[in-house]
């Protein structure tokens, strides 16, 4: 069967590493989460002090960096390695999320993630979620969605997931944070946040995930 690309951006917390990895699964495709890319960058730039307002800090520092995913032989899951080393778990934390939709601004950034993006859909059979996905790295891919969320289902979604790891989180901090970087993502001067003219919505508010995948399952089908 043809393989083709399929993108997925959308506002923080909408469920679209969920339905990437459910369609990737289905499919038999690679998939991406180039927000992993930027947060690991931003591990980086925080454990090792870069100042990511000067650009000579900032492309000293993207030279020592090698980002590789790599499949967890137990759990099958893809997961994320800086410098050979598994930062899976470290990425996740919210000191991360705090940063990484500046440091995911800044022009050296987004050019040395969205080069090696590139590179990755060289062989099709791919889906990659994001926030330029369908507008920057992919912009002939086959299928493209655009996805949405109330934003209090995107902060009780976000917020479940941080609290299982850390019984210290508010669902305030997580509204804040959400809205915060959904404004930062949105508004930066470099490929913002927006819908590409052909991506379909997907506002999933109201769709229980088998509802979810069998809808955009049909548009796959239409889309090969
Ligand atoms: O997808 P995730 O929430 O993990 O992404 C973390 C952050 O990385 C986003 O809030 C955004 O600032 C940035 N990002 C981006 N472009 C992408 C993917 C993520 O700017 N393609």
């Amino acid at each position: 069967m043809k393989k083709i690309i399929i993108t997925i951006d959308g506002y923080s917390s909408c469920g679209k590493s969920t339905l990437a990895k459910q369609l990737a699964k289905k499919l038999d495709y690679v998939y991406i989460d180039s927000g992993a890319m930027y947060r690991a960058i931003t591990l980086y730039f925080l454990q090792n002090r870069v100042d990511w307002t000067s650009s000579a800090a900032v492309n000293a520092a993207l030279a020592d960096i090698h980002l590789e995913f790599m499949c967890n032989p137990l759990s099958g899951a893809s997961e994320m390695f800086l410098n050979d080393e598994n930062v899976e778990h470290l990425i996740r934390e919210m000191i991360i999320a705090e940063k990484v939709s500046e440091v995911a601004a800044v022009k050296e950034v987004r050019e040395f993630a969205v080069a090696q993006q590139k590179k990755m859909g060289a062989r099709k059979g791919i889906v990659m979620d994001g926030r330029d996905i369908g507008t920057v790295v992919f912009p002939h891919a086959e299928l493209k969605i655009f996805m949405t969320a109330d934003i209090a289902i995107r902060v009780e979604r976000r917020f479940r997931e941080l609290y299982a790891k850390n019984k210290n989180i508010t669902i305030e901090e997580v509204k804040q944070n959400l809205e915060l970087r959904d404004y930062i993502d949105a508004n930066r001067e470099i490929s913002p946040l927006r819908k590409a003219d052909d991506a379909i919505i997907l506002d999933n508010s109201q769709l229980t995930l088998e509802n979810q995948l069998e809808l955009v399952m049909q548009w796959v089908e239409d889309a090969i």
